[in-house]
Order: structure tokens, then C-alpha cells, then sequence
């Protein structure tokens, strides 16, 4: 698997060091989250943001009227007291600047996707280990604690063997150009990889642009695993209301993860079908399943808390962070494929070797 290639990372930030010297870049719809969120984390020192536009920045400036924004990203790179950057741009920014920042030999948290094509998110990934900092992409639904909760099931051995996976992920969104698939699919492609833990062998996608060519505003994704497991994925920023929902059907258990259900989030049903082989034509046996159904206790904390918690730590220890930049690197060419297919008419396209070519 593509994860393996990591290299050891040294260990550059031992625990009793000061807070990480941190500017977190852009502050639209996203950056106030990841502002309030290194505030308050003691791991992180907010030295400046860096935004460029004026309206944005006067945003900032009236809720942290103590830290300073800087308009210029070479300002901020050129400042070696600056460790680290967590940027919430726009994806078809985010080569540019992560891979500025790294070569400055920045620590880099990147907002998902990590890039908008392959060779751009592993560009970063090269660069990254070049000059020994830690690039890590914000996939925050892996810290979410029902997410977490499910990947906990699978290695338990609780759900059994894996059959399939939908998602359906819709509401009346932000529409945005690079599309609903590099907006919205990021999200499943992150927690699929997470759950899963297996390379996409292929994926194959449809959709409707209703208001611009190229624009997708709905797309379904099939994603087909090297294991044999299989996906489905309906994205939507034109839907009547929020729908976040995923089913997990498993030879033992079946799991439904409804991130709109508050404490119940996560439901395990003892649900299934027997089927026993027939001994002559004809003959076979279905017996069906119906046990009981349980929502588990979660662990109530912000995912985006403990994925910032996670990069400081991965810069201290050396250690590889849950969203690491592989998964990341996995994410955009399962975007990619799903891109093309769309272009394509829906035909199945490979994903493991795209990533692969762009590793070799
Ligand atoms: N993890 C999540 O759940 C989640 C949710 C929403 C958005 N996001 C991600 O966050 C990122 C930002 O999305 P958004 O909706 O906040 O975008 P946005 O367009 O609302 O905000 C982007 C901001 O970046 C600023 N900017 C752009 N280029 C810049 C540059 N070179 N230097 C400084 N500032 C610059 C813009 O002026 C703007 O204020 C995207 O990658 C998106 O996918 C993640």
C-alpha cells in the first residue's frame, strides 16, 4: 500500500518544547473554525493570520484584535520563527502555497483535498519529505468520534466480513467552482479509505451540471476496493435538506452512521441474511436475522480539536498522523478518477495505478 513508503520521520518537537509558532492561512468560510481551534489548543500559538483579502482580515482582527494579518504569503515563509501553517484557501490554491510554505521548511495542515490533481498532492508529499517537515491534509471526519467508533467495530471484528458501503452526503450547499465532487466527496473518499484501510482498485461516476458546464452540482460515485468491497456515493449541493448519512453492511452486523443524529449518531443492528448453499438444484435456504439494535455511548469532543491535537503531536514525536498524507494523496486520485469517469460517461477508471504512476 501506498502508506508504506513513509519515510521515519525525526523527532524535531519533543513535548516540553514551546507551542508551535503557528499562521493559519485564510479566513473565509473555514478559517474562523481552525482560528478559534489553535486559540484554544495549548500546542499552537496563533502568530498571525494570513489573508488576503482586507474584508476578511477586518473580520479577524474584530474577534483576535491581539494578532496581527498579514496580506503577503512570502512575509509570513520568510519569518524562521514561524513553525507552522494551517491553510483554509480555496483547493486549486492549496499546491501553491503548501508547497512555498514546505520548501521554507514549514510544518503544513492543509484543508482538504490536499491538491486538485495527483501529481500536484504527491509534488507535496515529495517536497514534504525532502525537507523533513510534516504535510498532513485535513480529513476532520476522521476524528469525528462516531467515525472512529465504526473503524473500532470493523477492527473488532464486530461488522465481519465487509460487503458494502453507501454514503449519501447532500443539502443545499456553498456552490463552489471546483465543483461538488472536490467538494463533498473528499469527506467519504477520507472515511472509506479510514474504514476499509484497503487501496480503490476503480471508480466510476455520473452526475448532472444544471447551472454550469463542468460544475457538477450532483454527482454518484461506485467505488470498487482491491478487496472486493464496494461503495456507493450520492453527493448534492441541490437537495431539499441535510442528509449525512452511511451504511455499512457486514456478513455479522449492519451499522448506520446518520451524523445529523446527535448521540445516537451510530445505530448496530444484528441484522442479515443466512444463505445456505443448496445440496441439489433448488433446494437452498434463506434464513433471515432480525436481532436487536444498539446505539452506542460516544465520546463527545470536536473532531477538528483532536485532528489539530494529532499535527502537533505527529510534528513532536515523529509520529504518522490518522489523516495522513498518503490517505491524502489516495483521496485526490479517487477525485481525479471520479473526474474523469464523469467526462467519460460513466466508464469504471483505474485509481491505484494513477497514484502509483505518480509515485514511481
Ligand atoms: N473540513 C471541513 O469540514 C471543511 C469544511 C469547509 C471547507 N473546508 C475546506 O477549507 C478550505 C477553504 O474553504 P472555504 O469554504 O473556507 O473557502 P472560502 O473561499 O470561503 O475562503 C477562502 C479564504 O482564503 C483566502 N485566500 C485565498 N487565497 C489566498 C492566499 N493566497 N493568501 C491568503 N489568503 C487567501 C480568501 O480571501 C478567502 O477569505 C477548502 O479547502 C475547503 O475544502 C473544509
Amino acid at each position: 500500500m501506498l502508506t508504506r513508503r513513509f519515510p521515519a520521520r525525526l523527532d524535531r518537537h519533543p513535548a516540553d518544547t514551546p507551542p508551535l509558532r503557528t499562521v493559519v492561512v485564510g479566513y473565509g468560510y473555514w478559517g474562523p473554525n481552525l482560528v478559534r481551534n489553535v486559540n484554544e489548543r495549548p500546542e499552537f500559538e496563533l502568530v498571525a493570520l494570513c489573508e488576503r483579502d482586507p474584508a476578511r482580515g477586518q473580520a479577524f482582527s474584530a474577534k483576535v484584535p491581539n494578532v496581527p494579518v498579514m496580506a503577503d504569503l512570502d512575509e509570513v515563509l520568510d519569518d524562521p520563527t514561524i513553525d507552522a501553517l494551517i491553510v483554509a484557501t480555496p483547493p486549486h490554491t492549496h499546491h501553491a502555497i503548501c508547497k512555498a510554505a514546505l520548501l521554507a521548511g514549514k510544518h503544513v495542515l492543509v484543508e482538504k483535498p490536499l491538491a486538485t490533481n495527483t501529481m500536484d498532492a504527491i509534488d507535496l508529499v515529495d517536497t514534504a519529505n525532502m525537507r523533513d517537515v510534516l504535510l498532513m491534509p485535513g480529513h476532520t471526519f476522521l476524528y469525528s468520534p462516531p467515525v472512529a467508533k465504526v473503524r473500532q467495530l470493523i477492527d473488532r471484528g464486530v461488522l465481519g466480513d465487509m460487503y458494502f458501503v453507501t454514503s449519501a452526503r447532500m443539502n443545499l450547499g456553498k456552490y463552489q467552482k471546483d465543483g461538488v465532487i472536490c467538494d463533498l466527496a473528499p469527506h467519504d473518499l477520507s472515511i472509506l479509505l479510514h474504514w476499509i484501510d484497503e487501496p480503490i482498485a476503480q471508480v466510476a461516476a455520473s452526475g448532472r451540471s444544471v447551472f454550469q458546464p463542468g460544475v457538477p452540482e450532483t454527482a454518484f460515485l461506485t467505488l470498487t476496493f482491491e478487496g472486493g468491497a464496494t461503495a456507493n456515493i450520492e453527493l448534492s449541493w441541490l437537495a431539499p435538506s441535510k442528509v449525512r448519512k452511511m451504511v455499512v453492511v457486514g456478513s455479522n452486523r449492519m451499522v448506520q452512521y446518520d451524523d445529523t443524529a446527535g448521540d445516537e449518531a451510530i445505530r448496530i443492528y444484528d441484522r442479515g441474511m443466512e444463505f445456505e448453499t443448496p445440496e441439489s438444484f433448488g433446494e437452498y435456504q434463506l434464513t433471515y436475522r432480525s436481532g436487536d439494535i444498539i446505539a452506542p455511548r460516544l465520546e463527545p469532543a470536536e473532531p477538528l480539536a483532536l485532528e489539530l491535537q494529532d499535527f502537533a503531536h505527529s510534528i513532536r514525536t515523529g509520529a504518522t498522523p490518522r489523516s495522513h498524507a498518503y490517505l491524502g494523496v489516495e483521496v485526490v486520485a479517487a477525485m481525479e478518477a471520479a473526474q474523469e469517469s464523469l467526462l467519460r460517461g460513466g466508464v469504471p477508471v483505474a485509481v491505484a495505478e494513477r497514484a502509483e504512476r505518480a509515485v514511481a
